[in-house]
């Protein structure tokens, strides 16, 4: 078992990363975070895996527990989604001593998150992340919220769970694109801040891939340290944390231009290389490091190159329009070796040109 604490002042909890620990959740609930009701929220794939047997166990143990669905996928998370768990919620007779269960990924995560935040001004709530992306990213740092028409996660608060509980074994369900998805991020991680971390990926793949109990757990935790780390030097994101935007400021324009027909991470993934191919040719990063970066990728069959039949105009006008801007400019984090990148505005339309049409 491991645990990590993420220090915010007097909001501050703990994340427990523990093999197993799912079976357990009732009797912790019970010894460690008393309320008048506990309300599982999760979509409908998780509801039917984890969510019933949660639920069987709160029952189980004399807890007064209830589930609230939502179909699953990215479309959904909307705040049709959230008024409507609201009204369950309300039906349900939550009051101010319930607790939300936040179980899944990063989906229901953010709407459970963000209904939490809402709901009676805000009742507590627990995170219990079953994706790996939700597991080393989404669940930790508090921000919650839903998409709008105008754009996804535009509508939400930072809110932070009473706890996170984290069980690797959960992962053994999850489709392995899923699973691939969410190592965009631990790369991620490793180059922006840990360089042993990125070789440990690279050395430790085999037990990576087969879900290694102990091999997990300490990816869980190195890649919770480091967001939490970063997330807890700067919570509002005004300096530090944009650093988590490596390779989110063109990846997210890929995944916009594909419609999003491209994953989250894969598109993070492309968006990696590219900010690496501007480092390199201002001689910020050296060929080897970058050569380091696309092994690693490819190893966990991530891509590397934007695929021919994306509109790299119709990237470029998301680029402009990304939201993370701040007075008119776009920000990149660019790397300056395997675990230390910097920020900048000043990046050329030029050198945008040469990477969206590098082949
Ligand atoms: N709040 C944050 O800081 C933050 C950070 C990163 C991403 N996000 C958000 O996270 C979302 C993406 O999260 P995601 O990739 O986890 O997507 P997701 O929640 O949609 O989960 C992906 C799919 O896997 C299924 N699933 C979940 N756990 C499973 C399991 N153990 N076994 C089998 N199937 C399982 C789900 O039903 C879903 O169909 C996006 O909306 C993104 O905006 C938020
Ligand atoms: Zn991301």
């Amino acid at each position: 078992m491991s645990v990590l604490s993420v220090g915010l002042g007097q909001r501050s909890y703990q994340i427990t990363i523990e093999h197993g620990c799912f079976e357990r959740l009732a009797g912790i609930l019970a010894a460690d975070y008393p309320a008048s009701r506990y309300c599982i929220v999760a979509d409908d794939t998780v509801a039917r895996l984890y969510g019933r047997r949660l639920l069987q166990m709160l029952r189980e143990q004399g807890l007064a527990g209830d589930l609230l669905s939502f179909v699953h996928g990215e479309a959904n998370k909307n705040l049709t989604t959230v008024a409507a768990l609201a009204s369950g919620a309300a039906r349900l007779g939550l009051d101010r001593k319930s607790m939300i269960l936040a179980l899944g990924g990063g989906v229901s995560g953010d709407i459970a998150g963000f209904l939490a935040s809402c709901y009676m001004r805000g009742i507590p709530f627990i995170q219990i992340p079953t994706t790996l992306l939700a597991q080393v990213d989404s669940s930790v740092g508090g921000k919650t919220g839903v998409d709008i028409p105008e754009g996804k996660n535009l509508f939400g608060a930072f809110y932070q769970p009473l706890a996170v509980y984290i069980d690797p074994l959960v992962l053994g369900s999850l489709p392995q694109v899923q699973y691939l998805n969410g190592m965009a991020e631990v790369i991620k991680h490793g180059i922006i801040r840990d360089e042993n971390y990125f070789n440990f990926l690279r050395d430790e793949f085999k037990a990576i891939m087969a879900l290694e109990p102990a091999t997990l757990t300490q990816l869980i935790y190195v890649s919770c340290r480091i967001k939490a780390e970063v997330v807890a030097a700067d919570e509002q994101e005004s300096s530090v944390r944009r650093i988590l935007n490596f390779g989110h400021t063109i990846g997210h324009s890929v995944e916009a231009a594909s419609s999003f027909s491209i994953l989250h991470g894969f598109a993070v993934s492309i968006g990696m290389v590219a900010a690496a191919r501007i480092a390199l040719m201002r001689s910020l990063l050296e060929q080897e490091q970058l050569d380091a970066m696309l092994s690693l990728l490819r190893q966990y069959q991530l891509p590397a190159e934007i695929p021919s039949e994306l509109d790299r105009s119709l990237i470029k006008s998301y680029l402009l329009t990304d939201k993370k801007r701040i007075s008119g400019k776009t920000s990149y984090v660019l790397p300056k070796r395997v675990g230390e990148v910097v920020i900048t505005d000043q990046v050329s339309r030029e050198e945008i040109e040469a990477v969206l049409n590098y082949h």
